[in-house]
This record gives C-alpha cells, sequence and structure tokens, in this order.
C-alpha cells in the first residue's frame, strides 16, 4: 500500500470518488468540510500492475482537457472488424501512430482515416509514461478508446507492436469498466476487476501478452465526462 494522499474538499463529493476514499467530516473555522483519504493502492493481478487511484479528480480533468483538442482535431470512428461488423467502441489516437482496423485486419496507421497526421500526444501523458515506466524511449501510440452505454471489448491480445519488451500503460476515466484479465492463451479461467476513473494498469514483462478485455461499463457512474461514458487510453511503442 503506497501512502495516503490527504485532502480538503468541499460537500459534495463526486460518484466517480465514492470508492476509494475514507471520509471523515470535520469543522474548521465554522465550516463543514470533507476530509477525504485518497487510497493509492498497487494491486498486482497475473503480473498485471493496477495502481487504484493513480490519479486525482483535478488531474483527471486536467486530462480531459488535454484530449479536447484531440477529439476535435481526429474525431472518433467506429472501426470495422476483420470479419465483418464494427465495434463497440469508438476510437482515435495521438502520436506517429495510430491504431486501426479494417476488413483487412488490424495495424497502425500514419494518418487518420481522414486522411490526417495524428495529433501529437499530449506533455502530461508523456509524462505519466515516463513516471510509470522509467523509460527515456517515449509512446508513438496513445490510443483513445471511448465506451459509451452498452460499449465493450471482447478479449485480446496487444501483439501488433514491433517489440514486446516494451510495456503497455492503460489510463482509465470516466465511469467504472469490468476488465476482465486471462492467461498467455485464449481459454481457461479468467479474473475480473472493476477500473474506476483514475487508475492505472501497467501491463508489461511475462504479462506483456496476457489475454485481456472489458465486459461492460457502468454507464454514468462518474460525472468526469459531461455525456458520461469510459476513456481509456493505452500508451504503446509501436516500432
Ligand atoms: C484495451 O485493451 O485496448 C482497452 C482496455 C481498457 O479499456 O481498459
Ligand atoms: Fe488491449
Amino acid at each position: 500500500m503506497l501512502p495516503g494522499v490527504y485532502r480538503e474538499q468541499t460537500l459534495p463529493l463526486q460518484a466517480s470518488e465514492r470508492p476509494l476514499k475514507c471520509v471523515s467530516v470535520r469543522f474548521f473555522a465554522g465550516k463543514m468540510v470533507k476530509m477525504e483519504l485518497i487510497r493509492m493502492s498497487l494491486l498486482r493481478l497475473r503480473g498485471f500492475e493496477i495502481h487504484k487511484g493513480y490519479l486525482e479528480p483535478s488531474q483527471q480533468r486536467q486530462l480531459i482537457d488535454a484530449l479536447r483538442p484531440i477529439l476535435k482535431a481526429a474525431p472518433l470512428f467506429s472501426p470495422e472488424v476483420p470479419g465483418g461488423g464494427k465495434m463497440s467502441v469508438r476510437m482515435t489516437s495521438a502520436g506517429q501512430f495510430g491504431w486501426f482496423s479494417d476488413a483487412s485486419g488490424y495495424r497502425y496507421a500514419p494518418e487518420h482515416p481522414r486522411g490526417s497526421a495524428w495529433p501529437e500526444i499530449p506533455g502530461e501523458i508523456l509524462t505519466l509514461w515516463r513516471d510509470l515506466t522509467g523509460l527515456e524511449r517515449r509512446p508513438d501510440c496513445c490510443l483513445l478508446n471511448y465506451y459509451g452505454e452498452g460499449a465493450k471489448m471482447g478479449l485480446h491480445q496487444d501483439k501488433d507492436e514491433a517489440d514486446f519488451s516494451y510495456p503497455v500503460v492503460s489510463i482509465s476515466l470516466g465511469d467504472d469498466g469490468l476488465f476482465r484479465i486471462g492467461g498467455a492463451q485464449r481459454g481457461g479461467k479468467t479474473e475480473s476487476i472493476w477500473l474506476n476513473s483514475g487508475d492505472v494498469v501497467v501491463m508489461g514483462g511475462e504479462a506483456r501478452l496476457t489475454y485481456h478485455g472489458v465486459d461492460r461499463i457502468r454507464y454514468k457512474s462518474s460525472r468526469l465526462l459531461p455525456k458520461g461514458g469510459r476513456i481509456n487510453l493505452t500508451l504503446r511503442v509501436v516500432t
């Protein structure tokens, strides 16, 4: 368990902030304030490092602000899947490459489907990558997945990158998502954990090619995104 961080906040708390906090009500200079203990903790599940509560609500809001210009320059699209049909998750990317899928397969593409280069990865996201991985090498893709009501992502491996010695860093923002973790092969037992806004998962080492997916989200469980939904950012070294 990493040390907790105390901070003060006037009422009311956001719904998304409830699960990880110990809250007590105190009076300061006649004003009622809540003292919150934000519990940051590091869990390990099948080799995945799950940093619960890594980002404070103010940092989460900053990230959302940093993502707005990306969504404007490179709007979300619904990728086709090779077998036919479209993914329920909408996506876009920042960085030198963006993840892309159509009838002919999954790959990284140097341009958004509408023909423009992907926007740059915001500095605060690169800082998170460095803090979490300690690597000088920067990710060359920040994939932004948006889960609206009913969206999900089937079990898969992240295996379109050239070098699996680099970890994947995954940042959850907005509504809760039920994250399922399997093994190195398809099939077999799986374990699930709810990822809340501000949680960060590092998939590296032995777990780099572990199957994972998102079964469902709790739509509107968070107020971070005005229209609800969940954003997941995955940072990857592609080449
Ligand atoms: C992914 O595996 O690409 C997304 C994971 C998540 O949404 O948490
Ligand atoms: Fe993935």
